[in-house]
């Protein structure tokens, strides 16, 4: 059996429209992947977190490695607030420094560095071990 030119066209039509749907619904989907998960947060520069929960816990980690509260970083009225007066654009700078380090030098290493690595609790790091025993003095007089 021939077929009729118009027959022709419009299977040749429907296939086309068939075509470009599943490419056009394809491309959709993946669009849709490769978008950026919906993060948290109104002011993180450095960080990325998916869920408040691991926002907090890192917070939380944050104040046991430089053993102080969040206000030693934050205004609590006002958490996405850069306050100049307190350590904050500091605490950024050295998140920013440890990113820069994880993704770099230590890349291929078991191991990450993180604020507990340098810090230990301390607001300032010990940076010998005449420091540390002068610390240790101080802290068992009290
Ligand atoms: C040593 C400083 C430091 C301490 C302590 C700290 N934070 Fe943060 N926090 C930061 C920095 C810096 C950022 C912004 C990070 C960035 O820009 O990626 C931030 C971001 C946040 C944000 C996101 C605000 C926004 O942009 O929406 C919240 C919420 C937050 N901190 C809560 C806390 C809580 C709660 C505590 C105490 C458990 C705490 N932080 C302790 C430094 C600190
Ligand atoms: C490679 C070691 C190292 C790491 C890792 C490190 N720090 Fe520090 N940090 C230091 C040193 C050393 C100082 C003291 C610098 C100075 O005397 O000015 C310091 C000082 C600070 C201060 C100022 C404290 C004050 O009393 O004024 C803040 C805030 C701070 N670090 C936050 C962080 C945070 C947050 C992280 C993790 C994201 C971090 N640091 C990771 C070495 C480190």
């Amino acid at each position: 059996m021939k077929l009729k030119p118009y027959v022709f066209s419009a299977m040749a039509l429907a296939a086309t429209t068939c075509f470009v749907i599943l490419i056009g619904g394809d491309r959709l989907l993946w669009s849709q992947d490769a978008q950026p998960k919906a993060k948290v947060g109104e002011n993180l520069q450095v960080l990325e977190f998916d869920n408040m929960v691991d926002l907090q816990n890192y917070m939380k980690g944050l104040t046991e490695a430089l053993g102080v509260n969040c206000k030693f970083c934050h205004d609590l009225m006002d958490f996405p607030k850069d306050d100049p007066k307190l350590h904050k654009l500091t605490a950024r700078k050295f998140m920013t420094m440890v990113k820069g380090l994880n993704e770099g030098f230590f890349k291929d290493m078991d191991e990450k560095v993180t604020c507990f690595t340098c810090h230990q609790g301390r607001k300032e790091p010990v940076n010998s071990k005449a420091e540390l025993m002068k610390i240790q003095e101080e802290e068992a007089k009290n």
